[in-house]
């Protein structure tokens, strides 16, 4: 039996920082989404090896990669016997703030608790989600949600209005620690108001959610790579409705109210050398 996975990218449509915390990390408070972008991935049985083949986009291999790290953490929590042979096809920009990685965790999580018959629920897979990443929980729940703490807190909204979405990746990874390491408090020019984000997607109202996007990193990653604000102004140019950068980034994502005013403001944008333009929409399980 071969089961064959899509692991969707996210991209955060607000992001808070609310405290750093003991441990390191920061408590947050940020409404993800995912969006019709996704890695695919094959799950074959083998009777003992955890193996990975990835084509694409470059991505750790081995033990590095979030994928057997999620296969290794599954089968000593349950304490199975056998293996997996992994082939990702990866389609996700790596290192963009898009949440690539996690997603094919969770993924991985999803398909072995069925492979191996480990019947773990949801809420025991966000668990050891948790430990991989602190996005895996939110790509594990999937669709519109608000998360909270390091991000394994989350609830569940009602889904967004089927938007349309112009991704642009500059040519360069970011460390999302060496991003969180940099953030001050005090440097922050504009806090996301969270509610009023959740009320405009209550109401499916594009222009209220356009009009409260706002990321408290955003501006740490701009300090380090100022070409993210040149692009963010460039896809307002194009036609975005708003423009706002993913996660820690650097991919910057233009919002339009279709695929199809995706595809013109996509058309109209030009950028600079390197870059990746995609076009997608967001993606919700009930649509
Ligand atoms: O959990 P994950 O391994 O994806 O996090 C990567 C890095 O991002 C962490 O090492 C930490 O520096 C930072 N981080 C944080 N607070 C969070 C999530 C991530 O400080 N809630």
């Amino acid at each position: 039996m071969v089961i064959t996975a899509l692991a969707r990218a996210k991209i955060n449509l607000s992001l808070d920082i609310i405290r750093k915390r003991a441990d390191g990390y920061h408590d947050l408070e940020t409404v993800m989404q995912s969006i019709e972008l996704y890695d695919r991935i094959e799950f074959r049985p083998d009777d003992r090896e955890i193996s990975l083949s990835a084509e694409g986009d470059a991505v750790p291999s081995g033990r590095d990669n979030l994928v057997c790290r999620a296969a290794e953490k599954l089968r000593t929590a349950c304490s199975v016997q056998k293996g997996v042979q992994i082939r990702l096809i990866k389609n996700i920009p790596v290192g963009a703030g898009l949440g690539g990685g996690s997603s094919d965790a969770a993924a991985a999580l999803l398909a072995l608790n069925n492979m191996w018959q480990t019947g773990l629920t949801l809420e025991q897979l966000m668990k050891i989600g948790g430990q991989i990443g602190s996005d895996v929980p939110f790509c594990l729940l999937g669709g519109t949600a608000i998360a909270r703490g390091r991000g394994e807190l989350l609830e569940k909204l009602p889904p967004c209005p089927g938007m349309g979405l112009v991704l642009v990746k500059p040519p360069f990874a970011v460390s999302t620690a060496s991003v969180y390491r940099a953030f001050s408090p005090a440097a922050v020019y504009k806090r996301p108001d969270n509610p009023a984000l959740e009320n405009a997607i209550r109401h499916s109202n594009i222009n209220k959610i356009a009009k409260n996007l706002a990321n408290v990193l955003e501006q740490v990653t701009i300090k380090m790579y100022p070409v993210i604000a040149e692009i963010k102004k460039k896809l307002v140019e194009a036609g975005a409705m708003a423009a706002l950068m993913s996660g820690s980034g650097p991919t910057v994502f233009g919002l339009t109210a279709d695929i199809e005013s995706a595809r013109a403001v996509a058309g109209r944008y030009s950028g600079f050398d390197g870059q990746v333009v995609l076009v997608t929409r967001t993606f919700n399980q009930e649509e």
